[in-house]
This record gives structure tokens, sequence and C-alpha cells, in this order.
């Protein structure tokens, strides 16, 4: 590998510091003994600091191009259930078909949850957000499946790993059936992963609920869009919770809160509410006018990324899996999906959007997706959650293999009073 280098000289300072390079993508500069020279980075927001160094997602912003493990999203949703990816994020390599066979049978053997832990769900109420319960289900394991938690050893860490997706399903199923009163329906062990998240949530003891194949396809392909996004907020959560040596099901509770904001998983959800409130086409006028105007919050949701400046390659699969839905189901008039096609021309032609590089994102569309399957708005968030929470799993373990693994602990630029005397 040559030698790079790049040069910073600041006042009587000329240092020079090494580059490092990845197998794609910006070439970095080493900051790391920066602060020994005399000088910290500075950079709100990560918007240029790598915090690590990862072999699991890459994401070309410019170019729209996504790749779990080398291989192009377009292509995965096409071919490939959520648990090949699952397995792929983890491990590095598709599954080979007795993998998958026997990878599918721990999963499925995992899926209940301890009998104690409907008791936490008792303790919520009714009327609580999915997320908040999910928050508190998944970090309540650490107290029931301590065990395996030794996160020096690779073992335990497939076990926490297995339990968390696995587990992932129930737990968000019944954050939604608790809220109606039902009763908690219990996963099966010979069904696959999305159909058992969809029979948990929509089958009564009275009336089971038969899983439409088209829907059931449409579901698989939003667990997969939103398996893995490199080092995004929630993940760059669990791997900030994971470096301090907290075990893994505090990271992965750490990384459903950092997900459930607007600006990040509760887009969907947001963008839904936003649709609903606009209304109709003659009313869009309105809202664009807001969202460009810098004395409103107002930003329009769906919309924008921080790393994607041309088009989210995610947004497009989603825009046509919402189309095969409504087409499957006879809802070709559904006036959100109109309302939302007419949102996305009107600002794509718009000279603030345009000049901003601000797009459709991954979430424009998946909650009308997800309206379509029946799951409700509150319901949106947690199921990126548990399509995330495969590659926090592969990301926090991969973390606790790096060798430059250190605990994250960020500086500061201190604009307070200087030292003075009470
Ligand atoms: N509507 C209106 N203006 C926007 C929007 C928007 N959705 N997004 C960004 N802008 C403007 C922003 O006001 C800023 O303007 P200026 O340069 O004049 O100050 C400029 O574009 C750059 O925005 P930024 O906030 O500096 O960009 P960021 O990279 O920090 O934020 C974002 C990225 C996704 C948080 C932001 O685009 C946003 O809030 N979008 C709406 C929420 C959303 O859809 N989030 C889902 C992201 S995809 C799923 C996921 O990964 O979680």
């Amino acid at each position: 590998m040559v030698d790079k280098k790049a040069k910073i000289s600041f006042q009587e300072k000329n240092i020079e510091v090494p580059i490092i390079e990845g197998t794609m993508g910006k070439p970095a500069i080493d900051a790391r003994k920066l602060d020994q020279k005399g000088f910290l980075s500075y950079d709100p927001g990560f918007t240029s600091t790598a915090s690590c160094s990862s072999a699991i997602t890459y994401v070309d912003g410019e170019n729209s191009t996504l790749l779990y493990r080398g291989y192009p999203i377009e292509q995965l949703a096409e071919h490939c259930d959520f648990l090949d990816v699952a397995y792929l994020l983890f491990n590095g390599e598709l599954p080979k078909p007795l993998a998958k066979e026997k990878y599918q049978g721990i999963i499925n053997s995992h899926n209940l949850l301890h009998d104690q832990i409907n008791n936490i769900y008792r303790g919520y109420r009714r009327d609580a957000h999915p997320m908040a319960v999910m928050i508190g289900v998944v970090g309540s394991m650490s107290a029931f499946y301590f065990d395996d938690m030794n996160i020096n050893n690779l073992k335990h860490r497939r076990q926490s790993a297995y339990r968390l997706l696995a587990k992932m399903p129930t737990i968000a199923a019944w954050s939604y059936t608790y809220s109606l009163g039902l009763p908690f329906i219990y996963p099966k062990y010979d069904v696959g992963y999305g159909d058992n998240f969809l029979n948990m949530m929509f089958s009564v003891p009275n009336k089971p609920y038969q899983v439409n194949p088209v829907l059931s396809k449409a579901f698989e392909k939003i667990l997969i869009l939103h398996a893995d996004h490199e080092q995004n907020a929630s993940t760059s959560t669990v791997r900030l919770v994971g470096s301090t040596g907290a075990n893994p099901f505090a990271c992965i509770a750490s990384g459903i809160a950092s997900l459930w904001g607007p600006a990040h998983g509760g887009a969907n959800e947001a963008t839904l509410k936003m649709l609903s409130e606009i209304k109709n086409e003659s009313r869009i006028g309105d809202y664009i006018k807001r969202a460009k105007d810098k004395d409103d919050d107002f930003r329009l949701m769906g919309f924008g990324h921080r790393v994607y400046r041309n088009h989210d390659p995610r947004a497009e699969i989603m825009k046509k899996t919402c189309h095969d839905i409504l087409d499957e189901l006879g809802l070709n008039n559904e006036p959100l999906f109109k309302l939302a096609n007419t949102l996305e021309r009107i600002a794509l032609e718009d000279e603030y959007f345009i000049e901003k590089k601000l797009y459709p994102n991954v979430d424009f569309y998946s909650g009308i997706v997800m309206r379509a399957l029946g799951i409700p708005n509150s319901m949106f968030t947690a199921v990126f959650a548990l399509a995330r929470t495969a590659g926090w799993i592969a990301h926090w373990n991969e973390m606790m293999t790096s060798a430059e693994n250190k605990i994250g602990r960020p500086r500061q630029i201190y604009t307070g009073k200087t030292r003075r005397n009470l």
C-alpha cells in the first residue's frame, strides 16, 4: 500500500497526516493522532467523519448505489428473502440451501419470549407508542438472557444476535396487539420470518389470518430495504453504546431509541401523517412553500438524505412495490398514493429541491405500502426497527472483533467562559 499523506499548515505548525483508503469510496484523513500534534477535528453531525471502518454496507450517495456485502440492493430485493439478507449482513456471504435451512430453524426456535416478559407489557398504558414499549422490552431482555452475554465470546455474541433477530417480530407485534387489548398470538415454528410477524399482528384466536403471498413478498422487501444503511444515526448509536462494553440488548434498545426520531426512522410515520394532512392536490403548493420557508420548521417528510444527493435507490424499489401491491389489492386509485406521486413530481420540479438535491427517500413510499398491508401508522417505525436489527447486530459483532475498537469518546470545542474566580 502506498504511504499517502496530507499536509496541514496552521500558524507555525506544519504536520503530515496519513490518508486511509477503503476498497471503494472517498479517501479519509487519519485524524487519530491529530490531538498529539496539537489539533482536533471538528465535525458536528459527522458530515465528513468516518467513525470506523466496516465491510458490511456501502453507500455511494452521488451514484445512488447501495450494496450489502457487495451485492446491489436491487438484486437482493428481487431474489432474496429477509433471512438471506440478515445472514449475509452478519456472516458476509449468502447462505447455501442447507445453511439457510439450519439458520431458519435456529431463528424460529428462538422466536418465543420468556413468559415473564408478558408482565412487562402489562405495565405499559394501552395507548403507549409501540416504539416506547419496544425500547423497554428489548432493554429488559438483558435481565432474561444473561447466560450467554460474554461479549468477547463469538458463540455468545451469535446467540444474542439470534435471540434479538428472532424475538423482534414477536416483541413488535405484541406491542400492537397489547394496544388493542387483544391476546398475544404466539409465533410459529414453521412459518417464515415476515409472515410470522403479520400473523402475530393480525390473527385473533377466533379468526386466523391468511397471509396473501403478494403482500408477504412486499413485506419482505420492506424488511430487506431497511435492513442496513452503514453508519446511520441508530447504527452509530449501537456502536457507541457497544464500545463501552455494554450488553447487546442494551445496545439494540439504544438503537431503537435513536431510530424513533422523525429525522430518522420516524420519517415513515411522519410522511403518512403529512400526506393525510395535505389531503388534496390543491394544498400541495402551500406545503411546498412552508418546506422552503426558513422561518417555518416544517420539512417535507420522506424527502432528503444525508448521503444520497441523487435519488435513493431504495425509494425506487419501494415506489414499484407500492404500485404492485395497490394493483394486487385493486387500490390503484388510492388517493394518498396519487397525492404522493403528484407531490413528488412538483417537488422534483421545484428550484429549491433541485438546488439542494433533495429527492424522495425510502420512507416516502414505505408508509403507503405498510398502510396497504393493514399495518397502522404507529407501527411503521417498529417495522423499521425489526428490519434494522439485522444491521445493528452485524455492526455490533463486527465492532467487537475489530482491533480498532475503542470506547467512543468525542472531543469538543469549548465555547464557555474562560477560567474565572468566585
Ligand atoms: N424539506 C425541506 N428542506 C429540507 C429537507 C426537507 N425534507 N431536507 C433538507 N432540507 C434543506 C435544509 O433545510 C437545508 O437547507 P439550508 O442549506 O438552506 O439550511 C438543506 O436542505 C440541507 O439539509 P440538512 O438538514 O443540512 O441535511 P442533513 O443531511 O443534515 O439532513 C435529513 C438529512 C434526512 C435529516 C433531512 O433531509 C430531513 O430532515 N428530511 C426529512 C426527514 C426524513 O425524511 N428522514 C428520513 C431519512 S431516510 C430514512 C433513514 O435513514 O432514517
